[in-house]
């Protein structure tokens, strides 16, 4: 069962998503969290580094394992994820860096990349709390709309509207990588509880399409529809417009 929390804003859903996952740390000090990246968990990740900064929470023994990384980025480039997640939560917190996992977008052969990433996830064994965002196609990580669902981690050509979104961090649209290293959906669904948090009008619609839709490749996001562990869905007012309109009873 799916469990939907509307937030005011942007704000008070980073510091609720930031919550679940201290209460999960906080009573699993080695736990295994998956992180993403993106302009919504920014609010979420703030909240995170005050809480450990004021003692609520320790990271020293956490794991983490990003879900994809841009092809052909530096991970000292500031749009890379690496960079992204370096400069917004790791280096703000007690976490050890060699505690920190993410694809490798610039390693020699992009296929043993993925082999590689497959591994440490699997040595690392199951995630205990996966964070999502979703992106305005439905996809999840970097699994764009397609004709099958992505099993483990694959190299994925970027579509069109995620390199025109993703364009607004680039000076020009040029810059946008065209292909990236994603986790698999078959992965993300292995584990133990997902976290999928939205926020902004924009994502409205595509909310309450993967949701409540048809369960479609084509919007990778709605196979969480079959998911099997727990999830929550946390999002604010705007983000869950179409729900509160559509659903109301989930709410
Ligand atoms: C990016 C990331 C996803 C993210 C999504 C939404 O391209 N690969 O993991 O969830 O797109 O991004 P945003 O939060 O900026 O809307």
């Amino acid at each position: 069962m799916i469990k939907y929390i509307c937030a005011k804003d942007e704000y008070e859903a980073g510091s609720c998503a930031a919550r679940i996952f201290a209460e999960i740390i906080n009573s699993k000090s080695d736990a295994v969290i998956g992180l993403a990246t993106g302009s919504t968990p920014l609010k979420m990740y703030a909240k995170l580094v005050e809480m450990c900064k004021n003692s609520e929470i320790s990271f020293k023994n956490v794991i983490s394992v990003n879900l994809d990384e841009y092809i052909g980025l530096q991970p000292s480039h500031d749009q890379s994820y690496a960079y992204f997640m370096r400069e917004n939560l790791f280096k703000h917190i007690d976490i050890n860096p060699d505690n920190t996992f993410i694809p490798n977008g610039v390693s020699q052969d992009d296929l043993s990349e993925c082999d590689r990433y497959n591994n440490v996830l699997e040595k690392i064994g199951g995630v205990d709390v996966q964070l999502l965002g979703i992106g305005h196609n439905g996809h999840i990580a970097f699994n764009e709309p397609n004709s099958f669902f992505t099993k483990d981690t694959s190299i994925v050509d970027l579509s069109e509207s995620t390199i025109n979104a993703n364009s607004r961090f680039f000076i020009s649209k040029n810059d946008v990588p065209r292909r990236a290293i994603s986790m698999g959906i078959g992965r993300i669904l292995r584990s133990k509880r997902i976290l999928l948090l939205a926020t902004g009008e924009s994502k409205a619609k595509i909310l309450e399409e993967s949701l409540f839709g048809r369960i479609t490749p084509q919007i990778p996001a709605s196979i969480l529809q079959f998911y099997q562990g727990e999830m929550i869905v946390v999002g604010d007012k705007a983000a869950f417009s179409e729900i509160i309109k559509n659903h109301p009873e989930v709410l």
